[in-house]
């Protein structure tokens, strides 16, 4: 049997509970702690994860000889604090995205994974679903030719009371960060680094972008026009183009529970069969980190450090077209 990874999670909130209950579907690995600021809620997480060891500070989780990676599960305003306390104590980190807030972070942060040699990688799981690599090989194979127009959206209409995490600019609230970032993932994974950036923004009261809309360009002349909302609900779909056909990425193109139609020119569209599975869909990113912990890697070679610095510099440059600014913008 493989070395059991040894996982702890800093952060006993929502996607914290999703990803728990998937590492279940990880052979192979352990939950072994959890590190929630609140007793209560770290007790409770612990009794429906079965989990052993509770920390009710991150610094006592982040020094534990018990645990060989940490999944950073707080709000996107505080990763890069929480990354560090990890990599202080030599320990490997999945980070939640938005990795951080601004590109500045996330440079400090990869500059510090390296200089202590751990291993560092963004939570990006749209990346390790079955869809997505189904599609990104029909693309490669040139089966719908050269690349023209993608279309994508992600929004939802935020239920009320307002969750803080997302109106908060302390919290790195906002549309974009939080949601419009899958559309523009799917955009750089399929065209690269943008030429030209258009965008425009809705604020909410807080200040933070309750919508955001953008174009973006790419040197082959490609166009890629996307969204993000928590004022509606919107189809949460993905539409690549071709020169010889297209894909559909239909009802919710980030995730696993999404379906693909390719369709090529003069012929009737087909629904791509991909692998299929229980749970959420973030035991795919937990099993690569697992398997590059095993190896001794300290940096993916799927989702890599210049993926998460070229999506983290496109969402500065659309925040900068848009007016969408943080405090530690200017700090
Ligand atoms: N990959 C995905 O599909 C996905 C989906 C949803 C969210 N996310 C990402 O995951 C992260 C967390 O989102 P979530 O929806 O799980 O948020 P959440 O339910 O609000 O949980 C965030 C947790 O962060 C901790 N925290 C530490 N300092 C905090 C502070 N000052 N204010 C509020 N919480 C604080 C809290 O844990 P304790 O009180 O236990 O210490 C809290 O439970 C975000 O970066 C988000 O973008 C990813």
């Amino acid at each position: 049997m493989d070395k059991i990874i040894r996982w702890g999670i800093l952060g006993a909130g929502k996607i914290a509970n999703k990803f728990a209950s998937d590492l279940k579907h990880v052979t192979d690995a352990e939950l072994v702690a959890i590190a929630s600021r609140d007793q209560a809620k770290s007790k409770a997480f612990a009794s429906q994860h079965g989990v052993r060891l509770i920390f009710n500070d991150y610094e006592s989780l982040a020094s534990s000889p018990e645990v060989d990676v940490i999944y950073v599960a707080t709000p996107h305003g505080f990763h890069r604090d929480h990354v560090m306390v990890c990599l202080q104590h030599k320990k490997a980190v999945l980070c939640e995205k938005a990795f951080a807030l601004n590109s500045k972070q996330l440079s400090e942060m990869i500059a510090f994974a390296r200089k202590q040699n751990v291993f560092l990688m963004e939570a990006f799981w749209t990346k390790f679903i079955p869809q997505y690599v189904a599609v990104m090989k029909i693309i490669q194979s040139g089966e719908i030719g050269e690349i023209k127009m993608i279309q994508a959206d992600f929004g939802f209409k935020a239920p009320e009371p307002k969750a803080q995490r997302l109106y908060d600019p302390a919290l790195g609230g906002g549309s974009l960060l939080d949601i419009g970032i899958y559309p523009v993932f799917l955009a750089l994974s399929v065209l690269g680094k943008p030429t030209e950036i258009q965008a425009m923004m809705t604020p909410y009261d807080t200040g933070v972008d309750e919508q955001c809309a953008m174009t973006l360009k790419f040197s082959n002349g490609a166009l890629a026009v996307l969204s993000s909302t928590f004022a509606a609900d919107t189809p949460v779909e993905a539409v690549i183009s071709g020169t010889e056909g297209r894909i559909y990425m239909r009802d919710r193109f980030h995730n696993p529970v999404g379906s693909i139609e390719l369709v090529k020119d003069k012929e009737s569209g087909k629904i791509v069969d991909v692998r299929r599975e229980g749970g959420f869909g973030y035991q795919f990113e937990a099993r690569h980190v697992g398997d590059c912990l095993r190896i001794g890697l300290t940096e993916s070679p799927v989702m890599r450090f210049q993926d998460s610095i070229l999506l983290m510099e496109t969402l500065d440059r659309i925040r900068e077209a848009c007016g969408i600014k943080y405090k530690v913008d200017v700090g």
